[in-house]
């Protein structure tokens, strides 16, 4: 069965906030929604409810525009919901904004997600009662269901609209007949509840609530949630109250705010030391042993396992590459990489003597979710490589085993990548230890390295400037490409993908020894090549290649470790980084990559944060 089909009108990917309490909402909801805002930014709107009257406001594009239409002190509401939108198809426009109402105006709706049968629900509401639909939007009809079942029961209009409705959502709906309440449900969307004193909150994201509130719950697939003044009530599908554990977010605010720097993206970059410390500090002791906390199989159960595949999207995908790399060297294992939107699709092998890796930052992309899900069904062990506490792909993992990056905001990923990278190293040298691979000493020798890669990463920061310029001095090239051998591709992989998403530059990577079979024809007089050659073992011909690109004309920037004099007399331009082993390179080698891309990004003046045509996370095939 295809699950998500994609309409024209469809709304895919969506940020939600709500409240109700003691003060105003509207403050509340806008703080909210400017968390949300890499969730989607096409338009934005709220809904309040102010001494009886149903008000809402929205507007196409960023949430700054609706926020300058509107005065905090005109509205005296106590409870709200709003929204923040990302389209693919079908206007982004005003009318298709959120929140939706239905035809006297009494509900309000916002909506995350798709309602995949809308149109036959449509079609059923104009024969039985005369509506007329104002948007394109699957999410209207929702507002209208609620509306016709509505007798008195707001809740009770919410699960009969639920249960005719099929696809996924993360709802929240208001009444002007019952004031004093938001209800909300959930089904493979994110949300979350937030807990206060005298006030309560929804969300699809932590960083909407962090500025009010730390204690969290987590709302589970078909669960439903009625939230008052002073209480949050959970309720399972069959309409039985469900007791729910407290979740205590452990970092701080500031972790969400840029702290002085121009852009998140930035932000993250420099906080990459940080978070592969955070990582270390949590998954080794000092006698070097590796604790996989989140991860209970056995010795045995990870002996018996005759496969691995790791399944991920776009960055989680590179990372994915690297797990490979660093499994099939350390531990001997086959491993399989799967672009997750082929993996579903595909007639694999998989069954339940392998084990399947997920990797996500959000743990919320669908094709990552729906491989996981088939997978399962095969039979195979889950283990899920995930950034986000609690999304939907660590609640379906066996295993899971977080990489404690922190939030990230920025669209293009940097910082989670690392840290994927590096959960997936430390896997590899457990798998090494476990299938007796790997020696004490050579353990030691790898952690030890992993150790000093905080402050390596530190060193490569410091050229910051550097690359500036340089970014500066090439922004306006119209292609770039990036070259490398073994390992080297996979940071090759990335930073182009970095330099296509933020930068707006077509940008190839390839295998240095693949250009002479095709992509060199694309050389001439100023083409800009970046070679990575952190590889000594393959030094000799990556040397050859940066020779062959240059003898037709191409500008090219070496990435190579300290020491390396032979790449000065070859290359135009070196960006050096620390000297490490040739294994754990990649670890160091994408970060002057993700700095080059994010000038690249600044200097063309593009939106570097919420980069065109993006979002955070993509919760659609
Ligand atoms: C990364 O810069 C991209 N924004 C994108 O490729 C991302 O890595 C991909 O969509 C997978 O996301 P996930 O890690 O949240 O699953």
């Amino acid at each position: 069965m295809v699950l998500f089909v994609v309409f024209e009108e469809e709304i895919i990917m969506c940020g939600v906030v709500g409240y109700i309490g003691k003060n105003k909402a509207l403050p509340v909801l806008l703080n909210g929604l400017s968390k949300l805002e890499y969730r989607g930014y096409d338009s934005a709107g709220i809904a309040l409810l102010d001494h009886n009257e149903m008000i809402v406001k929205k507007r196409k594009g960023r949430l700054a525009g609706l926020e300058k239409e509107l005065i905090v002190d005109d509205y005296d509401a106590f409870i709200g919901i709003g929204h923040t939108r990302w389209a693919t198809h079908g206007a982004p426009n005003e009318v298709n904004a959120h929140p939706h109402t239905n035809q006297v105006n009494s509900i309000a709706v916002i909506h995350n997600g798709i309602i995949e049968n809308y149109l036959k629900i449509k079609e059923w509401l104009q024969e039985v009662s005369e509506i007329t639909f104002k948007s394109e939007t699957d999410s209207e009809v929702i507002a209208h269901l609620i509306s016709y079942y509505y007798d008195g029961d707001l809740m009770d209009a919410v699960y009969k609209a639920v249960d005719r409705m099929e696809g996924a959502y993360a709802i929240s709906v208001i009444s002007k007949d019952e004031p004093d309440k938001i209800i909300a449900v959930r089904k493979d969307s994110p949300l979350i509840v937030g807990i206060g004193e005298g006030e309560q909150f929804l969300a699809s994201d932590i960083p909407a609530l962090l500025k009010y509130t730390r204690k969290v719950h987590f709302i589970e697939n078909d669960e439903f949630v009625l939230l008052t003044k002073d209480k949050i009530e959970i309720f399972d599908a069959f309409r039985q109250p469900v007791e729910r554990e407290v979740f205590e977010v452990t970092w701080d605010a500031e972790s969400a705010e840029k702290e002085g720097y121009q852009h998140f993206t930035l932000k993250e970059i420099h906080e990459q030391p940080k978070s592969f410390k955070e990582t270390l500090s949590r998954r080794i002791d000092k006698d070097f042993n590796i604790h996989l906390e989140g991860v209970d199989f056995t010795d045995e159960e990870f002996r018996a396992f005759d496969k691995i595949y790791i399944v991920a999207c776009g960055t989680a995908y590179h990372a994915g590459l690297l797990g490979k790399y660093a499994i099939e060297k350390f531990a001997k294992v086959p491993v399989e990489v799967e672009i997750a939107s082929e993996f579903r699709y595909k007639d694999s092998f998989i069954n339940e003597k392998s084990l399947f890796i997920a990797v996500s930052q959000s743990g919320e992309t669908l094709d990552t979710l729906q491989s996981l899900r088939e997978a399962k069904r095969k039979g195979a062990k889950i283990l899920s490589i995930v950034n986000v506490v609690g999304s939907s792909v660590s609640r379906d993992s066996d295993g899971v085993l977080y990489t404690w990056a922190g939030p990230e905001i920025g669209v293009a990923s940097t910082k989670a990548y690392t840290s994927q990278a590096l959960v997936l190293y430390l896997l590899a040298i457990k798998l090494g230890m476990i299938y007796e691979q790997l020696s004490n000493v050579q353990v030691k020798e790898l952690i030890d390295e992993l150790y000093n890669m905080p402050a390596y990463i530190e060193r490569v920061l410091e050229q910051s400037h550097r690359v500036q310029e340089f970014a500066d001095s090439q922004f306006n090239n119209e292609s770039v490409f990036f070259m490398g051998r073994g390992v080297d591709l996979y940071s090759a992989y990335e930073a182009s993908l970095k330099f296509k998403e933020i930068s707006y530059v077509n940008s190839f990577a390839i295998a240095a020894g693949e250009l002479k079979h095709g992509t060199i024809a694309l050389i001439e007089d100023e083409t800009l090549v970046v070679a990575l050659a952190t590889q000594q073992h393959l030094y000799e011909k990556m040397l050859s290649n940066i020779v062959e690109v240059k003898a037709r004309g191409a500008y090219v920037v070496a990435v190579a470790m300290e020491g390396d004099d032979e790449i000065l007399k070859t290359a135009d331009e070196v960006i050096f980084i620390p000297k490490t082993m040739e294994c754990l390179a990649p670890l160091l080698s994408v970060i002057p990559m993700q700095l080059f891309a994010y000038y690249v990004s600044v200097a063309k003046g593009n939106d570097v944060d919420k980069p065109r045509n993006l979002a955070k996370s993509v919760t659609v095939e």
